[in-house]
């Protein structure tokens, strides 16, 4: 049986990899941050809550984590931990560096001294590819970050690379665009615009309120996305990878795709920060424009090219965009009726 650590396992990907890693019959260790907090409700919601060995293991403390490689003694280690918000990255840059970026180097050097054959996954992300250098963004394309959290991952990304070419150890960067699932925190865009959308729907809330709408992303659907981090490190030679769809959509259309499956007849008036999202139907303002969500530096445009990862191993995304929203309001729908029943 294969034993495999996930560091980030109360996160989104966490979740789904846990459960991919299970039906595949591994033993699955999770790394958590967290004391005293016993609640995993990704890893409830899927069902697999009691077969996760759940480990305390703070990627900010070198001995916290190398007690613990020593312990479990992986064969394959998935490093999804991060502070990954971008926004929060503005406001704590220091942190987001110290997990992000010197939190893997942490993390390779208790695999180095401890257990060198382990194969490891590094969760790198289309952030860096910031202000993109060309379109589509492949393996090739040269990085340009534009925020703090991307910074921290570009230097991720560049020790997981160095140390596979310095001690030869297995090691891969998957480069993710943006997935997105019923499991994404409710900071990020899309899930805001789905739990949103059900709390209107349902009475419990107003309006939703939003930053740059014309920003534009390559979005997946998580699930998927899990899949691709397993295959990489199912390769004969160690190698990074883009994970995309290579479609790309605006805020503004996720937002009119969600309307769409949650019922409501949206049109668009105004311009800028006076922008407005109305229901055609009752008159109803559903959704405004604040500046507390814009960036100080934002990302365009995002569309990966994924041909490497389908050549190589036969990845290939199956979700659309307009079926990932269909799913997210479904779910978020379904989620507050039956908290409600
Ligand atoms: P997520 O839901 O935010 O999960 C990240 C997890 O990391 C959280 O559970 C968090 O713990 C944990 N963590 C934070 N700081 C830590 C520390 N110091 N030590 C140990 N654990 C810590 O993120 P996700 O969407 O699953 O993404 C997984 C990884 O892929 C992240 O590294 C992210 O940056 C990267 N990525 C994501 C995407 C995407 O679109 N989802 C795209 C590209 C790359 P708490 O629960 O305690 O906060
Ligand atoms: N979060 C958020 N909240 N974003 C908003 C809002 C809002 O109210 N309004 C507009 N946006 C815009 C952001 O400015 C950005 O252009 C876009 O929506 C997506 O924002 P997020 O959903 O926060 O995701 P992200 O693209 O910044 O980062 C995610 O994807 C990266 C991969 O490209 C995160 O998952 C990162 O961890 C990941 O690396």
């Amino acid at each position: 049986m294969k034993r495999a650590l996930i560091t980030g396992i109360r996160g989104q990907d966490g979740a789904y990899l846990s459960r991919l890693l299970l039906e595949k019959g591994y033993e699955v260790y999770g790394a958590d941050r967290r004391s005293g907090d016993s609640s995993f409700w990704r890893l409830a919601e899927l069902g697999i809550e009691r077969d996760v060995k759940v480990r305390y293991m703070d990627l900010l403390e070198l001995t916290n984590v190398m007690r613990e490689v020593e312990k479990i003694g992986p064969d394959e280690v998935y490093n999804l931990a991060a502070q990954s918000f971008v926004q929060a990255s503005f406001e704590q840059p220091i942190i987001t560096a110290d997990i992000d970026a010197v939190g893997v180097l942490r993390l390779l050097e208790a695999l180095r001294t401890l257990k060198a054959d382990t194969r490891f996954y590094q969760a790198s992300t289309s952030e860096m590819f910031g202000k993109v250098q060309s379109i589509p963004q492949s393996e090739k394309t040269p990085f340009y970050p534009r925020s703090p959290y991307g910074v921290a991952k570009l230097y991720g990304h560049w020790i997981t690379v160095n140390y596979r070419e310095s001690y030869g150890m297995f090691t891969c960067s998957g480069i993710l665009f943006n997935h997105e699932s019923p499991l994404r925190g409710l900071e990020f865009v899309t899930r805001k615009i789905t739990r949103g959308l059900a709390q209107i729907k349902l009475g419990l809330l107003d309006k939703i309120v939003l930053g740059n709408m014309d920003s534009k992303r390559d979005w997946g659907y998580a699930p998927e996305y899990v899949e691709a981090m397993w295959m990489m490190l199912q390769q004969k030679s160690p190698d990074d990878y883009v994970i995309a769809t290579g479609e790309t959509h605006t805020v503004r259309e996720f937002v009119e795709f969600s309307m769409k499956h949650a019922g409501f007849d949206l049109a668009w008036e105004g311009e800028g920060a006076g922008e407005k999202g109305i229901d055609r139907k009752t008159g109803r303002t559903l959704v405004e424009i604040s500046a507390e969500f814009f960036r100080p530096a934002e990302v365009d445009i995002l569309v990966g090219n994924p041909e490497k990862a389908a050549e190589t191993f036969g990845w290939r995304p199956k979700t659309r965009f307009e079926e990932l929203a269909r799913i997210m309001v479904e779910a978020d729908i379904k989620r507050i009726e039956r908290s409600r029943s």
